[in-house]
């Protein structure tokens, strides 16, 4: 019985590969570039891309991890129910959640619930992967964040927590159709994170506070997709969604996390000690 990971060298999708290879499961990690990829001991490498669903390794594969880089995902679903696919998990969104996302992660899950397999919705909400993108040039750099409102909250998740979700979903029966909303811990301003990653780097950082247009423009300067990038600074921007649809959002703490793991959320500051490394300058 193998499990297929895909998305398996990114931010959630590689944690998904080393908790069920720790837990003696069978893995199979799809990569569309096997030769830069590096898993840990045990875990099948194999070329696979999901803009080929054709072409993905599906014998013997049982269960599978889901990553949805885009709507079209949906043609993946229908070739691994037929391939014998029996239970699919799929990293979705908190944004389908709060009604935000109708068109890219909600219609690859509707298609997996069509298909017959047991499914489960893994929807998290802000990674704190993120700030990676999005601060850590600045900080390697001099020791500023570009953000347009350091007072503002935020409700960062760490990769782990979402995988850890994901693996209990892939590996434990009771998971079946439900869909895990993972809020991350309390929300805590961009201050607080500034701080967090502060002490973990041993640096103090400051703020250069520059207007929304400014931050996105900066943000896309370092690479985020520009949509993302509007919804992040607060300029609307998912699904064509304007900022004020999004100002009455009130900040929870979802319960499902300690439900399926019975612990807490990580910490950002967690978070930002098992990154330290990304926030400090190459010597
Ligand atoms: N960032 C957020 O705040 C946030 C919040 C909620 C939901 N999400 C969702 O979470 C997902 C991102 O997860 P992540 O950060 O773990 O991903 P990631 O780090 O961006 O990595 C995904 C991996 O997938 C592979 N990949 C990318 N495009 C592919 C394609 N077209 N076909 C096959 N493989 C492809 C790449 O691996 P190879 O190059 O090795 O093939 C990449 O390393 C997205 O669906 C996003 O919408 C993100």
């Amino acid at each position: 019985m193998t499990i297929l990971v895909t998305g398996a060298t990114g931010n959630v999708g590689r944690h998904v590969v080393r908790g069920l290879a720790e837990a003696g499961a069978r893995v199979r990690a799809m990569t569309r570039d096997p030769a830069a990829a590096v898993f840990g001991e045990g875990v099948e490498v194999a070329r696979g891309d999901l803009g080929a669903p054709d072409d993905i390794p599906f014998d013997g594969v049982e269960k599978l991890f889901l990553f949805v880089p885009s709507p079209d995902v949906r043609d993946v679903v229908d070739v691994a129910a037929k391939a014998g696919v029996r239970r699919i998990v799929v990293l979705s969104s908190g944004a389908v959640t709060h009604g935000y996302d109708t068109t890219y992660h909600l219609p690859v899950e509707q298609a997996v619930e069509a298909s017959g397999v047991e499914w489960t919705h893994v929807r998290p909400g802000e990674f704190a992967t993120n700030k990676i993108d999005l601060w850590g040039p600045s900080i390697r750099a001099d020791g500023t964040i570009v953000h347009p409102e350091p007072d503002e909250y935020g409700q960062p998740i760490h990769e782990r927590d979402i995988a850890e979700v994901a693996v209990a979903a892939l590996l434990q029966d009771g998971h079946a159709g439900r869909a895990y909303t993972l809020t991350g811990p309390a929300q805590l301003t961009q201050r607080a994170m500034a701080a967090d990653i502060g002490a973990a780097i041993g640096r103090e950082l400051t703020f250069t506070t520059v207007s929304r247009q400014e931050a996105l423009e900066y943000y896309v300067s370092v690479g985020w997709p520009e949509e993302s990038a509007r919804y992040l600074v607060g300029l609307g921007g998912y699904e064509g969604a304007e900022a004020d649809d999004f100002s009455d959002y009130q900040f929870t703490v979802s319960p499902d996390f300690e439900a399926v793991t019975g612990r807490p959320y990580r910490t950002f500051a967690r978070w930002a000690l098992d990154h330290a490394a990304d926030f400090t300058p190459a010597s």
